[in-house]
């Protein structure tokens, strides 16, 4: 298998296209929705810190990894391994580490789609003005009603997951390129007008006050394995996206410098998201560490009963919708690339078998709310709870470990000794991020497994 110059996937003129798009894979529900939340739970302003040594000792080695890996071979993340393996004198069995990043997204997109669905069940709710005045305990009942109602939550699942698949059938550039350049700038819009809104109307110094403030005794063991599982997951990292978009980079380009810059984009916008909504979360006394229910609970009343609370609550579901989506895009992408590339099946048809088959997969995860939630897979988890434990603490470590290894002690480095922040980069790999994530896969395994 020969290496090529450019992706037969097509590639991106410009290094700001790459920029946007993968920003616009790492900003999605995991800043808006759970960001803001397990840093509630975990007492804000000390877990923040080590969020941020998470992003950078262990997220941004793997995520230069997985981009360096797409970079160089220009292929989907399966040939890639294989093509780098071959290259190495390795087995070919690493191709697999390709196959199963891949399979993870395909896994994450079909529960991800779900929770995307609420968002845009909620947006249309807040148009129609049904948040107005209403109670807390009103507001938990809405959000069980949905939940207990697969059929309302397919409509908009399905809706969702068409608007994915079509970005992704029109391609890398009309596509996926396209829907960074258009996504991000109103993703950035729409918080923008929400962080004021919260500045005039909510309560700014308690939100402060809980995001920033040192709380040590919050943090324990499990703390710690919530915010390198969750650094995994808002990077994007893990699931072959960043080898996808790696092979879609233009030639000359930074990559350190354009891996920095979306890692900070992304820990910035959780934190902005946090400022937007502790401040009105607070101005309404309701509570910070209310768990997932913190984005379809306690939100929306506090948006019922502020000024302008349709339209503002309507905006936020908005981002939230289009945050998911260009997230989403980025999950389908691998294994589109992996169907065209190694199977021959035009792009189309790609998208629309992996389509139907996320769609099949995500009622599992629906019905696991209502008619299924009796079904207990491990130690007491829910088919859609086990979905996220299995993929966000096990596979997504996983295949982020199997690649520092590879990089760091199987690769042939030789062209790379020269580039910028090399050295730094794999002696994290080594002797930081490999060890580190290493911990936490086990640890998850014995919380889990045995
Ligand atoms: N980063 C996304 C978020 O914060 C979710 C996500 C996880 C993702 N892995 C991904 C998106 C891979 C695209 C590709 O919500």
């Amino acid at each position: 298998m020969k290496r090529l110059a450019s992706s037969d996937q097509g590639m991106w003129r410009r290094q700001i296209t790459f920029l946007l798009a993968s920003s616009g894979s790492a900003i999605g529900l995991g800043n808006i929705w759970k960001f803001p939340y397990i840093a509630g739970e975990n007492g804000g302003g000390a877990f923040i810190l080590m969020y941020m040594l998470c992003i950078l000792l262990v997220g941004v080695p793997i995520y230069m990894a997985e981009t360096v890996i797409g970079h160089e071979t220009r292929r989907n993340p399966v040939s890639a391994m294989s093509i780098l393996a071959k290259q190495a004198n390795c087995s070919q069995r690493w191709r697999w580490v390709g196959g199963i990043a891949c399979l993870t997204g395909i896994i994450v997109l079909s529960y991800f789609t779900v929770v995307a669905g609420w968002g845009l069940h909620y947006l249309v709710s807040a148009f129609e003005g049904a948040f107005q005045n209403e109670s807390s305990l009103a507001m938990r009942s809405t959000f069980i009603d949905l939940l207990s109602d697969p059929v309302a939550m397919l409509r908009y699942q399905t809706l969702f997951l068409m608007a994915v698949m079509l970005v992704v059938a029109m391609g890398v550039r009309a596509g996926l390129g396209v829907a960074g350049h258009v996504l991000v700038p109103l993703m950035l819009l729409a918080l923008g007008l929400l962080i004021a809104y919260s500045h005039s109307l909510g309560d700014m110094t308690a939100a402060f006050d809980f995001m920033f403030s040192f709380n040590v005794d919050a943090l324990n063991w499990n703390s710690f394995l919530v915010a390198l599982g969750h650094a995994f997951f808002s990077l994007s990292i893990g699931m072959g996206a960043m080898m996808a978009y790696g092979a879609y980079m233009p030639k000359r380009t930074s990559i350190p410098a354009m891996v920095f810059t979306v890692a900070s984009i992304d820990v910035l916008f959780a934190m902005f998201a946090g400022l937007a909504i502790f401040p009105i979360v607070f101005a309404n006394g309701l509570a910070a560490g209310e768990g997932p229910g913190l984005m379809f609970i306690s939100l929306p009343v506090a948006f019922g009963n502020m000024l302008y609370g349709n339209f503002m609550g309507a905006l936020f579901f908005a981002l939230v919708v289009l945050a998911a989506l260009s997230s989403a895009v980025a999950l389908l992408e691998p294994a589109v690339a992996w169907l065209n590339e190694r199977r021959g099946l035009p792009r189309p048809l790609a998208v629309l078998l992996l389509g139907a088959f996320v769609w099949l997969l995500s009622l599992m995860s629906m019905f696991s709310f209502n008619a299924l939630n009796h079904v207990k897979v491990v130690s007491d988890l829910t088919i859609f709870e086990a979905l996220d434990v299995l993929s966000a603490n096990i596979l997504l470590p996983g295949v982020g470990l199997a690649l520092a290894f590879f990089i760091a002690w199987r690769m042939d480095l030789r062209k790379f000794a020269e580039r910028p922040f090399f050295g730094l980069w794999i002696w994290l790999l080594r002797y930081v991020t490999a060890p580190a994530v290493l911990l936490i896969l086990l640890s998850t395994l014995m919380q889990h497994v045995v």
